[in-house]
């Protein structure tokens, strides 16, 4: 078997770890809250609807940042609200709206920050990339020594390494400045450890699907809003609200897709010219 498979029907299913990726849902205190004109509590449950009626029930949930639009302990209680629908256990990193100590505390309760699961032959890392104050992502001396340690402690276990911001230029110019500054000490420490197979983010409100150096680079819509691939200006398009699905082996090969909630009715606020 290829390292990485791409079609979902190649997959093992019976033997595979099923995960789920949630993120950038954008939850707000308000419960009218909207965000460019869509209500994030009505997206975010349509997306769960559209996991449990596409999927089923995932084994672990990763929800990679942006939890909150208003950094609110409300919103942030509500998302443990909503994950009830799973009987998944699930892990919580922080994004640019979030308020990362707040975050951590909810997150406690919710039996949702552990930084590093290992679960059905894989590892997942999960890392902080939030800057108080600041849209773009910087990882600490102490985040990038908690990624060297891990992985050298566990090295024939296959790695999904998960964070907020993207590690890699992407084609959506206007976020060019708001990604992960250090990128480069990052990758340093990545392209040592060969068990990496994954690195996932959130923050781009896109599908993304590449590759560098063997390891797979994915990114995914958000569960409220999109933002349009391409674009050199801010820019949202009317794409359904979704989510990243995946399956793994112990083996390391892995199948992944992103799937939509293409039934939900919006009416997209296209005039913004921020979020
Ligand atoms: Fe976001």
């Amino acid at each position: 078997m290829s390292a990485n498979i791409h079609a979902m029907t190649k997959i093992d299913r019976p033997l595979a770890l099923r995960v789920l990726q949630l993120t950038d849902p954008h939850l707000m205190a308000d419960p009218g809250g909207e965000l460019l004109g869509v209500n994030t509590r009505d997206s975010l449950d349509a997306v769960i609807a559209q996991v449990l009626h596409d999927h089923g029930q995932p084994d672990l949930i990763l929800a990679t940042g942006d939890i909150a639009q208003d950094a609110s302990e409300e919103a942030y209680r509500l998302f443990g609200d909503k994950l009830k629908a799973f009987r998944s256990s699930s892990v919580w990193i922080a994004g640019n709206h979030d308020d990362s100590p707040l975050l951590a505390r909810i997150a406690a309760e919710n039996r949702a920050d552990q930084r590093h699961v290992i679960q059905g032959g894989w590892q997942f890392v999960l890392l902080d990339t939030s800057v108080p104050g600041k849209v773009f992502g910087h990882l600490a001396d102490s985040e990038l020594a908690f990624l060297e340690s891990t992985l050298l402690e566990n090295p024939d276990t296959p790695a999904l390494i998960a964070l907020h911001h993207h590690p890699v230029e992407i084609d959506t110019e206007w976020m060019s400045p708001i990604g992960l500054r250090n990128r480069d000490a990052f990758w340093q420490v990545v392209d040592r450890f060969s068990q990496v197979r994954i690195v996932l983010w959130g923050h781009i409100h896109q599908d993304l699907d590449q590759s560098r150096k063997g390891v797979r680079l994915l990114a995914t819509p958000s569960t409220c809003i999109q933002f349009t691939a391409g674009s050199v200006e801010f820019s949202v398009e009317d794409k359904a609200p979704g989510y990243r699905w995946f399956e793994l082996l112990p083996s390391g090969d892995f199948a992944t897709e992103v799937s939509r909630a293409t039934d939900f009715a919006f009416e997209l606020n296209c005039n913004s010219s921020g979020y």
